[in-house]
């Protein structure tokens, strides 16, 4: 509504909602979530298919270009990310810069900086007049594969540093998956050479569970930050500082240390007590769009039980489906309608793989590239339009009265 006041000045309809709750930034084609029903589809397809028949690069090229790849389609994007895998000297100058214990949050954006800085393509279209992305969707296809390769060795860099060991260099004909693990050094124990496949199945298979989640905060942090018309590897750097956070992605983290706190079932009672008196929040519990289970639950329940000789004994399994069952008959979690999250599993399940704490967050972001991309990819062929919200100011008068009204 916009009309004009008795004082001419155009009156314009705000409305004030918190954590834009009831608020859509944007028409969506990519994915569609019923909270209601637990459901999750890709581009109309169930992820409990995709997950089933394909593999994360079948789902990154169907969320980012709306279908699954032909063969010569998924060999010449893997090529297009094999080829920016390999780091410039001011990205791993810039990485080795970090004491070995920094947190690994700063170190991802400091190693994406870096690469940005030396980045001409990124540079010409923050500085070029014209919406060099929107005018050539084949340079924004590059973009978007250059900046999943980017994150990639970013964070594989930072797990070798931390650890003091040496990063190895990607195989050109290597997967994603495969060579995010190739080049952390996290090889298959049999043979000391290649990755592990098994490890490598599994983690495409997780993988597509995350790959996108539609109007997350992190997604949402993205695409504020593109509406400025800014290159999509800096729009990540804004999305990966909302994913870190702890009420997204950073409650995987904040979630397992709870799990290794309680450390038995039999304390899950008293720990959900202090959660109820508000002290401290249930993390990897409670969704803003999910009022049933999350759905992804189910898949990674299916992951673990094909690994159960990995994971069967691990005593923080139980502490965790304890929670769920204490949880779910709680009449402050029932009336909330808190359910598990993925996060619950995801955590538990990325460390009993092998993972160490410090690198979980950050290669669940790598997971969820495709989704953030594939969103900033659709905001190309939309027409551009800054994103501004309003406020509704609640200050003191403004002191200057001084101001006439206008008549128009
Ligand atoms: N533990 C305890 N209480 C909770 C939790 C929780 N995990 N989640 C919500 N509540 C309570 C709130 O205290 C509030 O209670 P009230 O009505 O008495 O005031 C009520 O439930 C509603 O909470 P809101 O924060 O308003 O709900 P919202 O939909 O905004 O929150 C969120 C969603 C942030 C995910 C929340 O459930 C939460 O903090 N969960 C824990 C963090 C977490 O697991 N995040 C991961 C989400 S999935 C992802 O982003 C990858």
């Amino acid at each position: 509504i916009s009309s004009p006041g008795d004082d001419g000045i155009p009156q314009k309809l705000t409305i004030l909602d918190n954590g834009f709750e009831n608020t859509a930034c944007m028409e969506s084609a990519i994915t569609h979530i019923d909270g209601y029903r637990g459901t999750v589809h890709y581009r109309g397809m169930a992820i409990e298919d995709l997950f089933r028949d394909n593999d994360f690069e079948d789902v990154l090229h169907l969320l980012v270009w709306g279908n699954l790849p032909t063969a010569s389609q998924k060999k010449a994007t893997r090529a297009s990310i094999n080829s920016a895998l390999v780091p410039p000297k001011n990205v791993i100058n810039t990485i080795a810069a970090f004491p070995r214990d920094a947190e690994t949050y700063p170190m991802v954006i400091a190693g994406l900086s870096a690469f940005i800085a030396s980045d001409k393509a990124a540079r010409d279209s923050r500085q070029s007049q014209k919406p060099t992305y929107r005018n050539d969707l084949n340079k924004a296809d590059q973009a978007i594969l250059r900046t999943i390769a980017y994150y990639a060795t970013t964070i594989a860099l930072i797990h070798c540093h931390k650890r003091n060991k040496p990063f190895t260099k990607p195989d050109p004909k290597g997967s994603l998956v495969g060579n995010l693990l190739l080049m952390m050094g996290i090889l298959d124990p049999a043979t000391g050479k290649g990755p592990d496949p098994e490890l490598v199945a599994c983690l495409e298979k997780l993988w597509i569970l995350y790959a996108d989640h539609e109007m997350t905060n992190s997604t949402a942090g993205m695409l504020h930050a593109a509406s400025t018309l800014t290159d999509p590897t800096s729009a990540i750097m804004a999305g990966l500082v909302c994913g870190f956070g702890p009420l997204h992605g950073g409650a995987i983290d904040l979630a397992y240390k709870a799990l290794g706190e309680i450390k038995d079932p039999k304390y899950v009672p008293g720990f959900i007590e202090v959660v109820k008196q508000k002290k401290m929040r249930l993390f990897g519990y409670g969704h803003r769009i999910y009022k049933t289970r999350d759905p992804r639950l189910a898949l990674i329940e299916e992951l673990i039980e094909k690994s159960k000789d990995k994971v069967a004994d691990n005593p923080l399994l139980k502490v965790a489906l304890a929670i769920d069952r204490v949880a779910n008959q709680d009449e402050y979690f029932v009336s909330r309608n808190l359910k598990a999250n993925a996060d619950l599993l995801g955590c538990f399940f990325y460390s009993a793989l092998g993972f160490e704490r410090d690198m979980i967050i950050a290669i669940i972001c790598l997971s969820r590239l495709p989704g953030g991309l594939a969103h900033w990819r659709e905001t190309l062929e939309k027409p551009i339009k800054l994103w501004r919200p309003r406020q509704i100011y609640s200050g003191p008068k403004p002191a200057d009265q001084t101001i006439q009204p206008r008549r128009q």
